[in-house]
């Protein structure tokens, strides 16, 4: 491979694949958990909101054509709150701007509103193949304390109508909730897999700054959160279970049978080129052999003036190999397959810290095949000090 100016390698990211991200930001109601860049708003112009991406995936697509599109994911905020007419739009002129692979993976994120789910059949339609339902909880209760508008029955109801109307189907749920045990989870999580197809999204609650749980933590008023022993715990017998139902757990929260992953997430987790438009939008593009990240201004108002002023809505970066070869470790690390050493030097143009990485083995964080590098079960659940560590 031929090295660019500063000795990056140049088109490294083909390794990693080529994808768009649709950020749609906003939702019925904020949930007190959520930092995700999503805003609840009376009225949503939704012409004015096509028009800017149509732009948008335009000017990005003179600048990479010529590429095969391998995935499209639309996320949020709540993206089923869009229009079939609109996501329509948007796949029509992603057509346009860019070859697509005969299969291409067209993921939606869902939530489980009686809306939501009427339009199913209208976004199958217009190209969406896999949809990601947000059911958070198979507890009413618990699904109450998260914010939620929907019931259990009713998200049921949708993963259910969801599998009956497209190819692929996830859903996602917080576990380590309050006053949750480790038998009641495992309960809940022998349900989901019951009700499963294929793949499912298993986050830890985790509390952000900035929102009504983190405000409400800091006062001492969220009670009932597991400590880090029962978390450590949850998460092993999280392991356990999706194995035994033959769920591989390809990545720290995702969870799949064969061939069910998804590969847009699986570009970001081996450093691939995506193309990020919407209001926070990040994305990584190589443009003649420079890598670069890009970030579109969050407020989703000015995100707006700023398109329709044809006006630059996004900041982007030169990364240097320093900081590509750290974010392939990070990201790489979070799956099961792990990282290609040789790659890696590559892409940071230095090696890892051989003492370290001994040290790391020989405890059993790290396992170490041939040249490849991988997490195990316990180094998955102290991540970031692996990470900290190999980095020197
Ligand atoms: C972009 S978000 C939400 C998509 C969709 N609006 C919904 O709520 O279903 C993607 C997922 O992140 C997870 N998530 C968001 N905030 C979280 C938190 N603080 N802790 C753990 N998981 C979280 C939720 O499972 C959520 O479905
Ligand atoms: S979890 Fe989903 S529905 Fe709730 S505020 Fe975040 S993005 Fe919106």
């Amino acid at each position: 491979m031929k090295p660019d100016t500063d000795g990056s390698p140049i088109e490294d990211w083909r390794e990693g694949g080529f994808g768009l991200y649709i950020h749609w930001p906003f939702c019925q109601s904020k949930c007190p958990y959520c930092d995700f860049n999503s805003h609840v708003s009376a009225k949503v112009d939704q012409d004015r909101w096509r028009a800017a991406y149509l732009k948008e995936i335009e000017r990005v697509g003179a600048e990479t054509s010529g590429r095969v599109l391998q995935t499209v994911f639309f996320g949020g905020g709540t993206p089923s709150l869009m229009a079939p007419e609109l996501i329509d739009a948007i796949l029509t002129m992603v057509r346009d701007a860019w070859p697509i692979a005969n299969d291409v993976e067209i993921t939606m994120e869902a939530n489980p509103g009686s809306v939501e789910v009427g339009r199913f059949r209208g976004y199958r339609d217009a190209g969406v193949n896999r949809v990601s339902v947000g059911v958070q909880a198979l507890n009413d209760a618990d699904l109450k304390a998260l914010g939620r508008l929907h019931s259990v029955e009713e998200a049921k109801a949708a993963v259910e109508i969801a599998q009956n109307t497209f190819d692929r189907v996830s859903f996602d749920l917080i576990y380590a909730r309050q006053r949750q045990s480790l038998p009641e989870w495992r309960r809940e999580l022998a349900e989901a897999l019951a009700l499963a197809s294929g793949h499912l999204s298993l986050y830890q609650l985790t509390i952000e700054d900035g929102t009504a749980f983190g405000d409400r933590f800091r006062r001492g008023l969220l009670r009932g959160l597991p400590d880090e022993d029962l978390g450590a715990d949850m998460y092993l017998a999280t392991q356990e279970m999706t194995e035994a139902a033959g769920y591989s757990s390809y990545e720290v929260s995702n969870y799949a049978k064969i061939g069910q992953e998804s590969r847009h997430n699986c570009i970001y987790w081996s450093a691939g080129d995506y193309v990020g438009i919407g209001p926070g939008a990040h994305g990584r593009i190589t443009l003649g052999g420079i890598r670069k990240s890009s970030e579109a201004i969050s407020n989703p108002i000015a995100w707006l003036a700023k398109v329709e002023a044809g006006e630059a809505a996004e900041q982007r970066q030169h990364l240097s190999q320093e900081e590509q070869g750290t974010e392939y470790l990070m990201m790489g690390l979070r799956r099961d397959l792990g990282i290609d050493l040789d790659r890696y030097e590559r892409i940071a143009g230095g090696t890892i810290p051989q003492a370290a990485l001994a040290d790391l083995v020989d405890i059993g964080l790290i396992d170490a095949r041939g040249r490849r590098l991988a997490a195990t079960a316990s180094g998955r659940l102290v991540l970031n000090s692996v990470i900290a560590k190999l980095m020197g």
